[in-house]
């Protein structure tokens, strides 16, 4: 399990707070708004990690239902949404036995490193969403608008804080995956600041593949471009 995950989940809330997760939420919302015209409506979440998106789209559904690989980010998002269900799993082979009327993959699918990965977390969300339904998928990054980026956050809590640097590129533009390295400097009390170091392989595919798997699996499929210039994946299940 990456550190941010685990050992550094207890600082998740100051790295990416919830309130930065409002604006992209309403946008989710709005393409969600066929189902939830309809109540009750169920919405699934793979790989939910904090529930930052959660948070702001719970009371918009009769119920959430979030998934995450971490026990530990579960936990973090219990804390903010203990009224959503957390159950822990992975997007590529968990089974509820159970379907929903809307299915969110936000940034997690950026974990599938392969298009067999990808089309595994695909048919997930294909057999949780009830015929009539919607999947939306949110990658980061698509291989066509892929740039390298450095950026910088942090913000304080109670008594701690943290700062980190985030640093993507790309070393093998012929590969699917991309890497970002993470380094965060922790300050906790009167300690002196430590520094953890933590490099996240993610998952680089194209739109035509992109397209092509959600279409395999089953999906009727199409993109939109969001405000942050990433193509949000719209995945309707006939
Ligand atoms: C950037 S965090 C997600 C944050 C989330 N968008 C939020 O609103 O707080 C990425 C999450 O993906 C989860 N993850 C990675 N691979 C996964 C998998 N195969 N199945 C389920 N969750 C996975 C990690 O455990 C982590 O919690």
């Amino acid at each position: 399990m990456l550190k941010m995950y685990a050992e550094l989940a207890k600082w998740w809330r100051l790295v990416s707070p919830p309130e930065d997760y409002r604006e992209e939420a309403e946008y989710f919302l709005n393409l969600f708004a066929d189902v939830i015209a309809r109540p009750p409506a169920a919405l699934l979440e793979l790989g939910s990690g904090g529930g930052s998106n959660a948070v702001h789209m719970k009371t918009s559904f009769a119920s959430m239902t979030l998934v995450d690989l971490s026990p530990d980010m579960l936990e973090v998002s219990r804390e903010i949404n203990p009224e959503c269900e957390h159950i822990v799993g992975d997007m590529r082979s968990v089974r509820l036995g159970r379907v929903f009327d809307a299915v969110f993959v936000h940034d997690a699918v950026g974990y599938m490193l392969t298009l067999d990965e990808l089309k595994a977390a695909a048919e997930t969300a294909f057999v949780h969403c009830k015929p009539g339904g919607i999947a939306l998928f949110v990658p980061d990054h698509v291989r066509e608008t892929f740039e390298p980026d450095t950026d910088h956050g942090g913000t304080d809590g109670d008594g701690r804080g943290v700062r980190f640097l985030e640093w993507t590129i790309d070393p093998d533009p012929n590969d699917s995956t991309f890497i970002t390295d993470y380094v965060f400097a922790l300050r906790e009390g009167d300690q002196t600041v430590w520094v953890e170091h933590d490099r996240h392989t993610q998952g680089l595919f194209s739109q035509v593949d992109w397209l092509r798997v959600l279409r395999e699996v089953g999906f009727d499929a199409s993109f939109v471009i969001d405000s942050f210039e990433r193509h949000v994946f719209i995945a309707l299940r006939p």
